[in-house]
């Protein structure tokens, strides 16, 4: 019987078919549901979770109890924003992982429901993947990348360089062996009194600031792979032993100490990518995650056009942090190639790239 309706909902894609997918996305504390129409974005509604600010973090618990209150009104939203009816959907494209389980089971059983009661195919996704395909949305100020080319992801959870030979055949080259680099962001901001999350502020402090002020260690790790827990213990001990001596330390030096964070960071990550395009021959360089809206990253992405040669491909900022428009590309390019899920499928806390 089962078995009987899954066959029923997979579709042959059409040449010149129209496609409306609704993708939908709730690995961590954003809830955002989208509507594309082929690799066009119609609406791409994300509720942001404010409850974790006041516990420096994202409890998971709390993430999982909001998406299931946001997830229905998010959906209505997004669907009367790209002005379709449910009825005209094409598939259910979702976020199976990585991300916290609670969060990610909203999302997967919304979705499967869905799916089950518009007898519409279903479409599984990968987080990161979706970080990196998100350039090949049609949007203004928007050009897709050539293959091959390097992704540079850069997140709260994760922090990878990536070869990217096709929409689905990637590569790690290297990735962190520890903090994220957007842990390192929020952690930092943390230390200096900071809310969660602290990413955006420390751009915005180190925008007033000089980002010499104070050295940092970079740390010294082979290869392309990153650590990011040793920057973070040494900001704490300057921090400690600054404070000790003029307890006004940090809002005397705020913007200086912002600014010389975020000067070891962007120093970090684009040492790093140099390095891989050495190795590689690779010229060709996109960036994904919520750390690609930081505005250094962005501006020297732009002056090794420059000075490298590199082609650099960096998101519009809506399309930078979590969003479900990302999903939704892909669910777009799975469908035309045929991948659809099973309606057995279940989330997937750790989730490998390739999968
Ligand atoms: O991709 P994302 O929205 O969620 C994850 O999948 O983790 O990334 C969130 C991360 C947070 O650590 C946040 O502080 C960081 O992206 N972030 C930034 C900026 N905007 C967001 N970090 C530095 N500068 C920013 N402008
Ligand atoms: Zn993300």
């Amino acid at each position: 019987m089962f078995y009987l309706c899954l066959s029923i909902f997979i579709p042959k894609p059409l040449e010149n078919e129209t496609l409306y997918i609704l993708a939908i996305e709730s690995s961590c504390d954003d809830t955002s549901v989208a509507v594309l129409k082929n690799d066009i974005m119609l609406s791409n509604v994300v509720a942001s979770q404010k409850i974790h600010e006041e516990y420096g973090g994202v409890v998971p618990e709390l993430a999982s109890r909001a998406h299931q209150q946001n997830i229905v009104p998010v959906t209505y939203q997004a669907l009367a924003k790209a002005n379709i009816d449910k009825k005209q959907l094409s598939a259910i494209a979702f976020t199976r992982g990585p991300g916290l389980l609670g969060s990610l089971l909203v999302g997967t059983s919304f979705a499967k429901s869905l799916s089950l009661a518009l007898e519409i195919p279903l479409i599984e996704v990968n987080h990161m993947q979706a970080h990196i395909l998100a350039h090949f949305i049609k949007a203004e100020n928007m050009k897709a990348p050539e293959f091959p080319f390097l992704a540079l992801t850069i997140s709260g959870g994760h922090t990878q360089i990536v070869k990217v030979k096709d929409y689905f055949d990637m590569e790690i080259l290297g990735q962190t062996l520890d903090d994220a680099v957007g842990e390192a962001f929020d952690k930092s901001a943390k230390i200096l009194g900071l809310p969660y999350p602290g990413g955006p502020l420390i751009d915005q402090y180190a925008a007033m600031g000089n980002p010499h002020a104070f050295e940092f260690p970079k740390p010294k790790v082979k290869d392309l792979n990153f650590s990011f827990s040793g920057l973070k213990t040494s900001i704490l001990y300057f921090i400690q032993k600054q404070t000790s001596q003029n307890p006004d330390f940090i809002t005397e030096n705020l913007a200086d100490i912002c600014a010389s964070i975020q000067f070891t960071i962007v120093h970090i990550l684009m040492g790093k990518l140099k390095k891989a395009v050495k190795k590689t021959g690779i010229k060709n360089i996109a960036i994904g995650g919520g750390v690609s809206a930081n505005s250094d990253i962005r501006k020297a992405l732009k002056d090794a056009e420059k000075e490298m040669g590199w082609n650099t491909y960096v998101p519009n900022f809506e399309f930078c942090t979590d969003n479900a428009g990302m999903i939704g590309i892909v669910g777009y390019y799975k469908f035309k190639s045929g991948q659809f899920a099973e309606h057995d499928t279940s989330a997937k806390a750790r989730y490998n790239l390739n999968s």
